[in-house]
């Protein structure tokens, strides 16, 4: 499998094997990195991680998988640099590429990074857009296969807001991996309609299927995989909270939805995560609304069944295997 120069920016431009082997060498490289043995080929090339949006994992991942391959970083952060304010995508891009062997960025349009990468003689990996979030991607297969032993089959139930970048991204990821995805959610926040048809068309060859349903206890019933998201992804406006509440709070992950998924279920969130009040917008949430925990509860959150740390650890196995496959 050769991915070398290849950009990472959405799971629709991989195919199922591709998708695979970069999932198999995230697990050697975990592997070796629990038994310390390096693996640091890439030394003495240097990455761009620019962010638009803010980052504790993708950040951390990128830098920490980057320095173990031997690279260096350099982070630019959403205020400090003139990206789309006084320089184009355009220039950026031939910029960076001309001092960097690979470039990451986080923002906002998927057109954005589309453009970044059109432009750069160098990688670009996406790491999150409105649309996409490609390299979470990787970790939650790395999770769930670690968990289940394999893909094939698996089914998935995404709640919430599955119109953004995590339910169309776990869309087309169960599409490609032979998976079964029902978003459960109400129908105003179902995936667009152009991307279900091309997920299901994806599904019938490998086996998947995608099913879009309002009601909860079919939604979740026999599942193996309940997975949620924040109900206000970043960049969008406050005013959208009262509504986000309203609408999604009969489909927050809760006992009851578990308990209907059955005890093979595993939950998974991307984080963070409003679980309780301890948080700064957790706690403005808490007194404006009169409640504790949105879209997970406390007691899901921290429970036997809840993945959310491997996974968020396994960021970093993954966004390395991205490096290395495409720099190596
Ligand atoms: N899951 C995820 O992308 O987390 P960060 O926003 O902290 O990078
Ligand atoms: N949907 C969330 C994902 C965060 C990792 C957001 O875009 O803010």
């Amino acid at each position: 499998m050769d991915l070398k120069g290849r950009d990472f920016l959405k799971l629709l431009d991989f195919t199922q094997e591709e998708i695979a082997y970069l999932v198999d060498l995230a697990a050697e490289l975990k592997d070796k990195k629990k038994k310390g043995i390096p693996v640091d080929n890439l030394r003495g090339k240097n990455v761009a991680l620019i962010f638009e949006k803010t980052s504790t994992r993708t950040r951390c991942a990128f830098e920490v998988a980057a320095h173990d391959l031997g690279m260096g970083t350099t982070y630019l952060d959403p205020a400090g640099s003139q990206i789309g304010k006084k320089e184009s995508i355009a220039d950026t891009a031939r910029v960076l590429a001309g001092m960097f062997e690979g470039i990451e960025y986080r923002g906002f349009g998927q057109d954005i990074v589309e453009e970044l990468a059109e432009h750069s003689k160098v990688p670009v990996w996406n790491g999150l857009t409105n649309e996409f979030h490609p390299t979470q991607m990787l970790a939650d297969l790395l999770t769930i296969r670690e968990h289940f032993g394999r893909l094939q089959g698996i089914r998935l139930t995404y709640m919430g807001d599955a119109r953004y970048n995590m339910g169309n991204s776990l869309m087309v990821t169960c599409a490609k991996m032979g998976m079964h995805f029902t978003a459960c959610t109400t129908a105003k926040y179902f995936p667009d309609s152009e991307l279900v048809e091309k997920c299901r068309e994806i599904a019938a060859k490998s086996g998947g299927s995608i099913t879009l349903t309002e009601d909860v206890d079919a939604g979740t019933k026999n599942t193996d995989v309940i997975y949620t998201d924040v109900w206000v992804s970043m960049g969008e406006p406050d005013e959208v909270w009262a509504e986000r509440i309203r609408d999604l709070t009969p489909y927050q992950v809760n006992r009851k939805v578990m308990e209907n998924a059955g005890e093979q279920a595993i939950f998974m969130h991307c984080l963070p995560a409003f679980h309780d009040l301890k948080t700064k917008i957790g706690a403005q949430m808490g007194e404006r609304f009169g409640i504790t925990e949105m879209e997970v509860t406390d007691e899901v959150f921290e429970s036997e069944q809840s993945l959310v740390f491997e996974e968020a650890e396994n960021r970093m196995h993954t966004i390395k295997a991205v490096m290395y496959a495409t720099l190596c």
